[in-house]
């Protein structure tokens, strides 16, 4: 049996996504990279923005004709748009098998079963107080050096415009035992760097009575021989405390990245938004982080074009990005997302205004992202090695610390997980290159 699985989103998409396949290969399933030979499709879906909610129904539009040739072919939906759907995404998309929510990931391989058997589609999208799945741990393939860990999921922020918390539920933050356990199991298939998620991490552990802190579980991961770096997100600047401010300084195995979403620069905006922090705030965050790890490199969201958002509004946001000045951003258009709160306001900025603004704060960043890179020529930096590069011509290619990616001439005896001293020689676009010292 076949399964081809296609995702949208997020890491925790990714992450999940892998968890499904590794559910499956346990049945004996063997992933396909075509659909057309799939005895079994799955799609993960986010609901973010518009548009990659729009994707599932012409993703559908693709597969579901496939069932007649092929019968006996399931077609399953998961993820954000799933959940927030439910049995309508059954009666809008006939031939569609199987809906399931994002706390329904570990009952996949059942409903399989039971649609195979009695050939009538389901859908299962109840929100449970431990989201099923979490504890599911996918085996990383070999020549990994790279995992994923979920270490809660869910939201309680409620921002105006995110649909987050309707499609994940309340936070839910998983056992710290079990996260260490996970680790440890990793760390001796050989992975080098984890990536720990959550819709916030920085609120680990606050919703469990005798749980440790983000922090502290951050201390834990670190004692962890064989793991060589750590990474994590998403963080709400909110949420942001000294005690994580200081394991950047602490912890060497803690990478000198963050990602800290602002999403706008103006504080009206910003409450409207409902981030309980203005402007001011989460600039004195970022200065204490630079106190305590001065080359720390900083990625961030960005929202163009909330309601009510003006052109003055708006100047505040591309102060940040000359204030902060951001390794990259991640930057979207205001998308309006049903249910929620911003849905209801009614100072919409025109498309064209909002396609206009995206385009100005995304060619001003592009400037900064390409000094910052610049900068970094001469200089040396540890880079983890994640393998040949893609573009091939003998190059390898890896991360520094910062999350830059370095493509390299390979010296002879380079190993997939090492950490090599590299020296940067020239900056090109989105990368650098350079030369391993040996
Ligand atoms: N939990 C994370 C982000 C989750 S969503 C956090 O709080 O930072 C990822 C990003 O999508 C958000 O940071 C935001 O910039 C963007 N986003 C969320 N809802 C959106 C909407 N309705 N329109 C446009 N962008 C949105
Ligand atoms: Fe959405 Fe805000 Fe929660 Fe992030 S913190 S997932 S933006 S509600
Ligand atoms: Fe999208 Fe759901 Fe992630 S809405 S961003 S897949 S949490």
């Amino acid at each position: 049996m076949k399964i081809y699985m296609e995702t949208y989103g997020c890491q925790m998409n990714v992450s999940d996504s892998g968890k499904i396949t590794h559910l499956f290969a346990e049945q004996g399933y063997s992933l396909t990279e075509t659909s057309s030979d799939a005895d079994l499709i799955v799609i993960n879906t986010c609901s973010v923005r518009e548009k990659p909610e729009l994707k599932i129904f012409s993703a559908l539009g693709r597969y579901i004709p496939l069932k007649r040739q092929r019968p006996e072919l399931v077609i399953a939906v998961g993820g954000c748009v799933a959940q927030q759907w439910g049995d309508k995404l059954l009666k809008r998309c006939p031939g569609l098998d199987i809906v399931f929510g994002t706390h329904q990931l570990d009952s996949l391989p059942d409903l399989v079963a039971k649609v195979r058997q009695s050939r009538r589609a389901v859908s299962v999208t109840e929100f449970l107080k431990c989201p099923g799945g979490l504890e599911v741990m996918a085996i990383p393939a070999a020549g990994t050096v790279s995992a994923m860990v979920t270490i809660m999921q869910g939201c309680d922020n409620f921002c105006s415009y995110c649909i987050v918390p309707y499609v994940r539920g309340r936070e839910y933050s998983r056992p710290s035992a079990a996260i260490i356990e996970e680790v440890g199991k990793l760390a001796q298939a050989g992975i080098k760097e984890v990536m720990l998620l959550g819709q916030n991490v920085n609120s680990y552990g606050l919703q469990e009575k005798n749980e440790i802190s983000f922090a502290e579980l951050l201390a834990l991961v670190h004692d962890i021989s064989g793991i060589e770096r750590i990474r994590f997100t998403t963080s709400h600047p909110k949420d942001m405390s000294d005690a994580l401010i200081s394991a950047f300084a602490e912890l060497p195995k803690l990478s000198p990245y963050l990602h800290l979403p602002f999403q706008a620069g103006s504080d009206t905006v910003l409450s409207r938004m409902g981030r309980g922090y203005t402007a001011a705030d989460y600039l004195e965050k970022v200065e204490k982080l630079r106190r305590a790890v001065p080359m720390i490199a900083l990625t961030t969201d960005i929202i163009v074009g909330f309601p009510g958002e003006s052109e003055a509004d708006f100047q505040k946001t591309l102060d940040m990005l000359e204030k902060v000045r951001y390794d990259q951003i991640y930057s979207f258009k205001y998308s309006i997302r049903p249910g929620t709160r911003a849905a209801g306001f009614e100072d919409l900025v025109a498309d064209e205004e909002k396609r206009e603004r995206l385009a100005r704060c995304q060619g001003f960043q592009d400037e900064i992202s390409q000094e910052i890179l610049a900068a970094q020529v001469g200089s040396v930096s540890e880079v983890l090695v994640s393998g040949p590069s893609k573009r091939g011509a003998g190059e390898w290619s890896g991360r520094t610390g910062e999350n830059r990616i370095v493509n390299f001439p390979a010296p002879a005896g380079i190993q997939v997980g090492d950490l090599r001293r590299v020296k940067i020689v020239t900056a090109l676009k989105h990368s650098l290159k350079g030369e391993v010292i040996t």
